[in-house]
């Protein structure tokens, strides 16, 4: 079987969590700026994945996925080994304030796989803004959610995601460890938490530790060695005077996006934000 025979069998999915800074509503900025031909890919800030389910019909070899977020990653993998048991375990919950909280108290590591695969997607699509943060001895700490019906559980999403996730291998591991997997000609989409607008920004504490400047400029050392070892990137990040002079001599575009933080009229309406590449 040929590689567009089997590209073209797989089947469109979409992520199956909501996450901040989730890449979903960039997608039509971004089609033009995937390289034409993608044969092993890496995304290693994966959250909802939500560029990889975009591209999944396109990649013609592996795809290596990988997060900081334990649960997340376990997740993910449970998802593409065992659908049909994260389907199950997700049958049991219910969108009621008591069963969130006791969900939310359960010790994930006192879990069965797909049990905790349940848990992360039921506390995801159920609390507040899809948010995860967990306090300072790594516990989940988001509350309750208002919405109204949300989806618990949608096993045929859930069964396209499984599919499209057949290709991955998905890790638990920090982006600095990239260099070592990316080889030439791969292709690496990057999606850091961005480098904060403003002192009050707090958009990087998605794990205990955040993601600070150093970890920004560890970050462009770590894409100037994929270029220089011949690997295709295109990151995304804010566009500040920090990003733009660390990727200076690279393709940089500017894309549209909403605001994540809505709290005053001013703040509303669109804000800039750069695309990294290394490759036109
Ligand atoms: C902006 S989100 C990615 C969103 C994703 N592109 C999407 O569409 O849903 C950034 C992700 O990077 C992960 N992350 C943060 N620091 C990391 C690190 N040092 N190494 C690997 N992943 C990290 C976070 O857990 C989070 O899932």
């Amino acid at each position: 079987m040929t590689n567009t025979a089997r590209t073209s069998q797989r089947p469109a999915a979409r992520p199956f969590l909501k996450w901040a800074g989730g890449k979903g509503r960039l997608l039509a900025q971004y089609a033009p700026l995937f390289p034409r031909e993608i044969g092993d890919y890496h995304e290693p800030f994966l959250g909802s994945g939500a560029v990889f389910f975009r591209l999944c019909q396109r990649i013609e070899g592996r795809a290596y996925l990988s997060d900081r977020i334990d649960d997340l990653v376990r997740t993910f993998e449970m998802v593409r080994a065992d659908v049909e048991s994260v389907i199950r375990h997700l049958g049991r919950h219910v969108y009621e304030s008591d069963h969130y909280y006791r969900v939310r108290a359960q010790n994930p590591a006192c879990l069965s796989p797909p049990g905790l695969a349940a848990r992360f997607i039921f506390l995801n699509r159920t609390g507040f803004n899809g948010l995860y943060r967990v306090n300072k001895s790594g516990r989940f700490n988001v509350p309750f959610g208002r919405y109204t019906n949300p989806k618990i559980c949608d096993a045929n999403g859930l069964r396209l995601a499984s599919a499209a996730l057949a290709l991955a291998q998905i890790e638990r591991r920090g982006f600095q460890e990239l260099p070592g997997w990316a080889e030439a000609g791969d292709f690496v989409y990057l999606d850091p938490p961005y480098q904060p607008l403003s002192k009050t920004s707090n958009f990087t504490a998605y794990t205990a530790g955040g993601f600070d400047e150093d970890a920004q400029r560890s970050l462009a050392g770590v894409c100037h060695a994929l270029d220089g070892a011949g690997v295709r990137f295109m990151l995304s990040n804010s566009d500040t005077p920090l990003i733009r002079k660390l990727y200076k001599g690279f393709d940089i575009k500017r894309v549209l996006a909403a605001r994540a933080i809505n709290s005053s009229a001013a703040g509303r309406g669109k804000i800039s934000e750069l695309v990294v590449r290394n490759y036109t």
